[in-house]
Parts: C-alpha cells; structure tokens; sequence
C-alpha cells in the first residue's frame, strides 16, 4: 500500500559511541509517527576509515533496527563529503577555483566532479553499499550524492569542457560564429584554445559562459551516472534520486533530472519574511512536480529554525502543519526534514531538528512534528495521486543564465525570478494549480501558458508556441520576449523573433527606468470592465511596440506618460484558433492579478468548486486528483478563523480539518471532492 513517507536526514554514525541515543532516536521517530530515515548521506569516513577499509557493520546494525521498527530507509551514497584520506592519497579530486587556485581539504560538496580518481573511489564504496544494502527490504530508494554543485577549473575539467564543444560544435568556425567571438578580437583558431570562463580571463564572452554553465550540467548528469553505474553494479535495483535545491541557479534541473527516477527537494523558505514565503516555496514544489509530472519527495525541511539563514527564525505554532501538508498538496509523496537529530558540535549543531539537544519529546517541536505524524498517517489515499494544471509558467533556467550575463536594458536587476515570483502569487490567488515548467517542456496540456521573460529563446521553442496558439491555446508574453538564441546572438529582424505575426505587434525600442521612475498604462474605453482600475503602475522595463501592418491587434491598455504616451503596452490577438497576448512593460502586482483573473475567465479556468473568485490574503489552496476525486488542500496563514470557500456540494469528506469546514488560524483542512 503506498503512503507518504514521513522522515528525514538522521546522521547515527556522529552517535556510534552512544548506544543509547540510537535505541531513544528510534522510540522518538516511532512515537513521533515516523515510516523513514535518509541515513548515509556524510558517512563516507565511518565506512571507509581509510582506503579500502570497509566498515559495513554499524549501518547493518542502524538499517535492521529502523526496520524492526517499521521505519524503511533511503540510502546515500557517501559522494557529498569526502575523508581526508582521500583528498591527501589523490589531491586531484580537490577543486580549482575560478581564479585558479588550488582548493584545501575542507567543507563538502567541493569535489572535481571530472576527476577519475574521485569518480573510481565514489564507484567503489557505492558498489559495496549496493552489494550489502542492496537487497535490504528496508531500502526503498537511493539518494545520489547531496545538493550537486559548483564548478571547478581543473585541466582535466577543461579538457573535458573542450571534448563537450568539439562534440557541439564540430568546428571551431563554427563555435567562432555562434559566440561571435570577431568581437575585440578575441576568434580562437582551435578547441585547445579554450578556456573556461575564468574570473582573471575570458569572463564576457556570452556564448562562452552560458555554454559553460551547460556543460556543468552536463558533467554534473555524468557523475551521476557514474554513481548509478555502480549501485547497478553492486545489485542494487531501487529508484534513484538527486537532492534539488528549489530555484539555485547553478545547475539547469530541467536536464538534470533526466538522470533520475524521482525528483526531490529541499525546501527551506525563509519564514521569517513574511507568508510569502509559502508562495516562493509553492512555486518551487510546483516546478519540482512539473520536471516529471508526477509526486516528489520533499526530502528535507526544517522542523523548527535553520541556522544558516541570517536570522534563526522560529517557526510559529502551526506553521509546520501548514508548510508541511502545502508540500503535500503541491504533489509532494513525502515530508522530510533536515534533521531528526540536532548534532552535537560543528556548523550545524543549532539547526532545527526532530529531536533537539535535550533529548526531551515534549518539546513544543516535536509535539507539533507528533501532530504531522498522525496528520500524515490519515493520507495513504492521496500519495501518488496526481495534479491537472491547465496552466503554466515557463520558467527557463538556461534563460535566467542570458538575462544574467547579458548588458543592459537594466544592469540594476532585471528582476527575472522575482517577476516570475510575482505572476505566480497573481494566479494561485485564484484557487488553480500551475505548472512551472522550461521552454523544452511540452506544451499541449495546458490552456494557458506565460512565457514571460522569455529573452533567450530556441527556434524549436518558437514554432512551438506557435502551434500551441494556433491550436487554441493562449499565450501571454511579456517584455524582454525572444530577443536571442541559446548562445545569446541576437535574431535579425524583427522582433520578438518570429512571433510578431502571432503577436500582432514589433518591437522598436526598449526603454530601462531607474528604481525612482515609473511610467503607467491607461487602459482603453474598451476594456475598462475587464480591470478593477483606470491605470497602473509601470516600472523597471518599458518596452516600445507597434502594431503590425495588416494586424488586428486590439490595445486594452497604452502608455499614459513620456514621448511614448500612447504606445500599446497590453495587447491581445487572435492567432489560428488561439489568443496571443502581450504585456510590454514590467508592472505593479495589482495589474498581474487583474490580466490574471481576466484570463482564467476567458479561457474557462476558474476554479468552479470555489464559492468565491479570489482567495484571501493567506489562504492557500492546491489540489490534486485520482480518477474519482478531487482533493482540496487548505492552509490558513492568517491570524482569523476562514470557512473554507468551497461549494459544499460535492464534498464528499473532510480528512483533516474540522468537519463545519472552518480552518482555524495557522491550520490545515484536506476535503475529498466527487469529481
Ligand atoms: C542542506 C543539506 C543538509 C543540511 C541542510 C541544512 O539542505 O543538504 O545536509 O546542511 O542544508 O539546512
Ligand atoms: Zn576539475
């Protein structure tokens, strides 16, 4: 029977010479209502205390009493941390850093991914974790390494990133032509020439680096596949999986979790800003969902504080019930928390955990974890089950590379994620689920997909939008739309690159505001009923655009100041069968929930079992479906008591929640709802 797994990272090999901290740890996790463990993950030096050594017994011990107990296991591979015996026998495997310096033994996750000596000892303990765990009953996946990261500019790296263009580009004309290197003179006159994108060298090179930050990626899916190589070697037959870290630029997660079979994250939302935090999180659990369509695991989280943060905030009484079933209804399968108990000594000994260092289970936190447990017991019926968003964002990590590295219109910040941030927030106020999804994502399930932002765009992308919108969908595009390729060439022509004629409209000129200036849109007679108010705010990017000849565009709203007064700045066109819309201009948030009401309406996607329109303030709601229901995920966020807006007709039972459906103040309500 499937059920959502409830557990976290537990760290015993810092406790092997307590005993009786084991056997408590594990009364603690079963009285809490704990079913898992994600043990192994830093445990490379109790394993193999030095080369060749291996010390299997301590985890056989640990691994057959969470199992005796009824807790299963997700097993790490030890690849996150080395021991310093390593790093001394083979220094290769220390990194060179972007200045070029040799990198000390010290921290983790800071190894020469490239490096045959790490690659060969990672494949030698993982295929005997695999040999001696492989089999366990209690193992139900293995967890690969821990938040991939980072780059390093060794020789060996930057050969390895020379054999990946030569296969791209195939000659170095080629390459020439897409980096556009004639540029100041900087041509290359072969592949050996190459050098990765050093802070003292060639570090403006666009093509360059945005293809350097591909084949990190690229290098990084190696790995793991070395990694997955050996526990298959080993006899190891479980699902694998990689911890994500949300929104970290460094890595393109929309290639990267090709490599393996279940996506997992770790959310760490800073609370102590504010509930949006719980939007930023949300946005994050749906792009998770998004990679593969299917549940995720939430591998890690915090229980109470996490002391890297720059305040230690704690969480409210309430609020982990709240994030935690948020996740859930987002699509996650599991809650996990970093960790179930807080270590003794080093960085991370005041980080939240299950069990805190008094040892004690009446603590405020573990009482509210306690709470979660029996929550998260009463879900079996929803692990697995699915989310039909008919919506989506395109969210474009190789996209957000180009904006980064690009110069002007605004070198003060484009503002890219938090625009994406924003429109988000502007839609889940209406009670729907989004996908958040990249350009190479297929489009053909949705009704309705923003592609805001979109500066960097593929062909193949393009002609996709195009037949997504002349088969009857809509899109909405904003300001900084297709202005160029993958290695950041710009198209020739007009502009946005070949979707004026979806558009109805050209771009001419792009206009970058200070923080202090702003502009406004005046909406047209026309469409005065489809906005709350006569005109908005503009700011940051305001775009110049003009009709195109021959085009029907109709103008809902124009500029209201400076010598583009006038110009069109929201548009809408009839494309085939579908609705092209454009918003040339970055804007105040209550023009993004407006244009996002309107076009829910329009295209038929309100959420119909609500009794009202728009959410309040702090109300957040996901759902997720089988064949015969529909499951309602409530969190209240407020400080007030909210009946939850749902038609009651069609509820066939509250799970969670009290049954008038009232959700009180930092609660939680889950109701079924006959589809
Ligand atoms: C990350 C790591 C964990 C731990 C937590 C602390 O997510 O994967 O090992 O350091 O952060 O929040
Ligand atoms: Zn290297």
């Amino acid at each position: 029977m499937s059920r959502i797994i409830y557990g976290g990272d537990y760290n015993p090999e810092q406790w092997l010479d307590h005993p009786e901290v084991l056997k408590k740890d594990i009364k603690m996790m079963k009285k809490a209502g704990m079913n898992e463990a994600t043990v192994g993950v830093f445990s490379w030096a109790k394993l193999e205390p030095s080369e060749g050594d291996y010390q299997f017994d301590w985890l056989h011990y640990v691994i057959d009493n969470l199992w005796e107990n009824g807790i299963s296991v997700i097993l790490a591979t030890p690849s996150g941390a080395r021991p310093r015996w390593l790093a001394k026998k083979y220094p290769e495997v220390l990194r060179i850093d972007k200045f070029g310096i040799k990198q000390r033994f010290g921290k983790r996750h800071n190894h020469c991914l490239t490096s045959k000596a790490y690659r060969r000892k990672v494949f030698e303990i993982d295929k005997k974790l695999a040999e001696e765990f492989g089999n366990h009953p209690a193992v139900k996946y293995w967890h690969i390494s821990n938040e991939l990261s980072g780059e390093c500019f060794c020789d060996k790296c930057q050969e390895a990133f020379r054999s990946y263009l030569r296969e791209k580009y195939g000659s170095i004309d080629e390459l020439n032509k897409s980096w556009w290197t004639t540029f100041w003179s900087h041509t290359y006159s072969s592949f050996d020439e190459i050098e990765p994108p050093f802070e003292i060298g060639e570090n403006e090179l666009a093509g360059l680096i945005l293809d350097w930050k591909r084949f990190l990626t690229y290098e990084t899916g190696e790995f793991i596949e070395t990694e997955k190589r050996a526990l298959i070697a080993g006899g190891a037959v479980q699902p694998v999986t990689i911890n994500l870290m949300g929104d970290f630029d460094g890595l393109d997660y929309g290639r990267l979790h090709e490599h393996v079979d279940i996506v997992s994250w770790d959310s760490y939302p800073e609370w102590g800003k504010g509930i949006e935090a719980s939007n930023v999180a949300g946005f994050m659990h749906d792009q998770m969902r998004s990679y593969k369509n299917k549940p995720f695991l939430l591998m890690e989280s915090c229980p109470s504080s996490t002391n890297w943060q720059d305040v230690s905030h704690l969480k409210r009484p309430g609020l982990l019930t709240c994030a935690s079933i948020e996740a859930i209804g987002h699509g996650a399968d599991s809650v996990q928390y970093f960790q179930i108990r807080q270590s003794r000594g080093s960085c991370e000994k005041f980080h939240g955990a299950l069990i805190d260092h008094t040892g004690r289970d009446d603590t405020r936190v573990y009482k509210e974890a306690s709470k979660l447990g029996k929550i998260l017991a009463s879900l079996d019926e929803i692990a697995g089950t699915d989310t039909d968003a008919k919506v989506a964002i395109i969210y474009d990590m190789q996209n957000r590379w180009a904006l980064d590295v690009t110069q002007g219109p605004r070198n003060i910040g484009i503002g890219y994620p938090e625009y994406v941030h924003r429109l988000y927030a502007s839609l889940v106020r209406y009670g729907i689920d989004v996908d958040v999804i990249d350009q190479e994502h297929d489009f053909s399930n949705y009704k309705l997909v923003f592609a805001p932002l979109l500066y960097s765009v593929r062909s193949d992308t393009v002609k996709r939008l195009k037949e997504f919108t002349n088969a009857g969908g809509t899109i909405v595009m904003t300001h900084l739309s297709a202005y160029v390729d993958e290695c950041d060439l710009v198209h020739l022509g007009e502009t946005p690159y070949e979707l004026t004629e979806v558009l109805g409209l050209r771009r001419t000129e792009v206009d970058g505001l200070y923080d202090d200036q702003f502009n406004e849109v005046v909406i047209s007679d026309c469409a005065k009923n489809l906005f709350t108010k006569p005109s908005y705010r503009l700011e940051k990017i305001c775009e110049l655009v003009e009709t195109l000849p021959g085009s029907k565009l109709q103008i809902l709203g124009s500029y209201g100041k400076e010598f583009y007064k006038g110009y069109p700045v929201i548009t809408s066109n009839v494309y085939g069968e579908g609705k092209a819309y454009y918003l040339a201009a970055d804007c105040e948030d209550d023009l993004l929930l407006d244009l996002a009401g309107m076009l829910l309406r329009d295209s038929g996607l309100m959420n119909q079992e609500l009794s009202v329109d728009m959410l309040p303030v702090g109300l957040n709601l996901q759902t997720r479906q089988n064949d015969e229901y529909r499951y309602f995920f409530f969190e209240n966020y407020t400080e007030e008591e909210i009946p939850a807006p749902v038609n009651r007709q069609n509820v066939k039972d509250v799970i969670v929640g009290s049954k008038d459906m009232t959700i009180k103040p930092y609660d939680v309500l889950i109701a079924k709802i006959i589809r």
